[in-house]
């Protein structure tokens, strides 16, 4: 059994999470995660209402009595959701775990805490960690440039990000972006870290609500095959690479401006992908760590995986070295 502070203050057994997914972060794949005694969260603008958001909660809960929270995404987006109006389904559903991510989680953390929710504020710098941590925040999820989604626009990889995090940061860290097996458990506990959150590697199992041809895809996806959009605007986005992307990248690259890029990006058409499994049909989040998933296993096998070989090498291998 390997547990870390994370899991005595937020209440899980299994020191992973399950970070919030655009499209993907549902109820099924939030619950099989809860189940197998880990950490997932509902994402709150997958949901088209905060009325929505409120029925998927309760789905949730039919589905597990274990803990599981809610990603509340703090972005810039074509048309910006009605933040305080889901936070507010949040506060009243009675959650008790919220991962802010993105931008400072300053308007929203204060009302979450007065409602007794513990908060796991996602950033990609020191810097932000730090004020989230003199926000208020119960523990840091620190996303290294490896991640799926917003690295940010620094660049600097989980390696480094996650000892200078546990340097400076005294709350929990959980260290994301890359990670997808137990080998990097261990990695992330040794580099200080008290434990890991995963994104791509969520996305191929069996109760991922997305189409089998994105699942399948992943595990024949190598390392190699990821595009960085949106650099030029300073809204970095790691997505897996198709024909979209690279368009999206070649009109960037050619002095472009959102505007000439608007139709190929909408959410609608990534959102497309994952119910009728054509990978090309627009941009879809994937980072680096989809070319160390081979299979697509249920979650509680997954998980149960991560944790027994991640005990296996610490007790076996690293103990070995050390004479
Ligand atoms: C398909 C997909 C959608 C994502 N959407 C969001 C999102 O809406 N909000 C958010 O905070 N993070 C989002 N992320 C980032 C994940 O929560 C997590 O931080 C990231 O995937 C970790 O890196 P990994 O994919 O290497 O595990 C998304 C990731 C993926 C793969």
């Amino acid at each position: 059994m390997l547990r870390t502070r994370f899991c005595e203050l937020f209440g899980i057994e299994h020191p992973i999470v399950q970070g919030g997914m655009q499209w993907v972060g549902k109820a099924e794949l939030v619950a099989a995660v809860a189940n197998a005694g880990a950490l997932g969260m509902i994402t709150a603008l997958t949901q088209p209402t905060p009325e929505a958001l409120e029925k998927e909660i309760a789905r949730c809960r039919e589905m597990t009595d274990k803990p599981f929270g809610v990603n509340l995404t703090i972005l810039p987006t074509v048309k910006p959701p009605p933040l305080v109006e889901y936070r507010e389904v949040i506060v009243g559903s009675g959650i008790k775990i919220v991962e802010t991510a993105g931008f400072t989680p300053v308007d929203h953390l204060p009302h979450l805490k007065a409602a007794g929710i513990k908060v796991l504020h996602k950033c990609t710098t020191i810097k932000h960690a730090l004020h989230a941590q003199s926000l208020g925040a119960d523990a840091i999820s620190i996303d290294g440039f490896e991640c799926a989604g917003h690295p940010g626009e620094e660049d600097i990889p989980g390696l480094i990000l996650i000892p200078i995090a546990a340097d400076q940061i005294s709350i929990p860290i959980i260290a994301s972006g890359g990670f997808a097996d137990g080998r990097g458990l261990v990695a992330a506990l040794a580099l200080g870290a008290d434990g890991i959150n995963m994104g791509t590697r969520f996305m191929a199992t069996v109760e991922s609500p997305i189409h089998e041809n994105v699942k399948q895809h992943l595990v024949d996806a190598t390392e190699l095959e990821t595009d960085l959009i949106f650099r030029q605007l300073g809204n970095t986005t790691r997505v897996h690479r198709n024909v979209v992307s690279s368009e999206v990248v070649s009109i960037l690259n050619g002095g472009g401006e959102f505007a000439d890029v608007r139709e190929l990006v909408v959410g609608t058409r990534g959102r497309r992908v994952y119910e009728v499994g054509d990978t090309d049909l627009g941009i879809w989040s994937a980072g680096l760590a989809q070319g160390l998933i081979h299979d697509i296993p249920a979650v509680g096998e997954l998980v149960n995986r991560i944790v027994t070989d991640a005990e296996k090498i610490i007790s076996g291998r690293l103990a070995g070295f050390v004479c």
